[in-house]
């Protein structure tokens, strides 16, 4: 595990702790986090995740051809440009979410940016691994929830 990507989910556990001593918001029966959204909005992420294993998908099969400017082309789509995130949605996520969710587009920018560079399979597989622990690491914490929207002390 890299250094930035460490710090990050030490950041991550104590902001849980916070709220876990504040018991806001309450965890679901599952133990994840909800996050309050409306239908339109989870339909949205939930089209974006797909893309992000399509995504996936793509790169470890470019990968696995040796195809490095494929890997680049796949990766920069999933890197912050491709951001589409209505700001609406975005500013009333959890902290910890938006953190993981931009940890995770800087990996693929990364990825992309060095398919370029070094084009090593090898460093790309490791910044894979990466990026995978960004997608568990969020769908261990939180889910959604159809309902009304509040805000609680850990949204901006
Ligand atoms: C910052 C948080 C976050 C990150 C990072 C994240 N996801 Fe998700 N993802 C979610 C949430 C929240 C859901 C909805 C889970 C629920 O409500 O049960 C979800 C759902 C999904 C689904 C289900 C889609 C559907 O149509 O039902 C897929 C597939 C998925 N994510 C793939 C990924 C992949 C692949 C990655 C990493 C490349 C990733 N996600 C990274 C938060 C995240």
């Amino acid at each position: 595990m890299n250094a930035r990507l460490s710090r990050r989910l030490v950041g991550l556990a104590a902001m849980l702790g916070i709220m876990g001593a504040t018991a806001v918001p309450a965890q679901g029966a599952d133990g994840r986090i909800p996050i309050m959204v409306s239908a339109s909005e989870r339909d949205r992420v939930l089209e974006e995740m797909r893309v992000f294993l399509h995504g996936l998908h793509n790169i470890f099969h470019a990968l696995s051809r040796r195809d490095m400017k494929s890997v680049a082309v796949e990766a920069a789509a999933l890197g912050r440009e491709g951001q589409t995130m209505p700001a609406a949605l975005r500013n009333r996520l959890p902290v910890a979410y938006m953190e993981m969710a931009r940890g995770l587009h800087e990996v693929f920018d990364a990825i992309a940016r060095d398919a370029t560079a070094k084009a090593d399979p090898f460093h790309t597989l490791g910044q894979l691994g990466e990026a995978v622990s960004y997608c568990s690491g969020c769908h261990d914490t939180y889910r959604f929830q159809i309902g009304r929207i509040t805000r609680s002390p850990d949204q901006r």
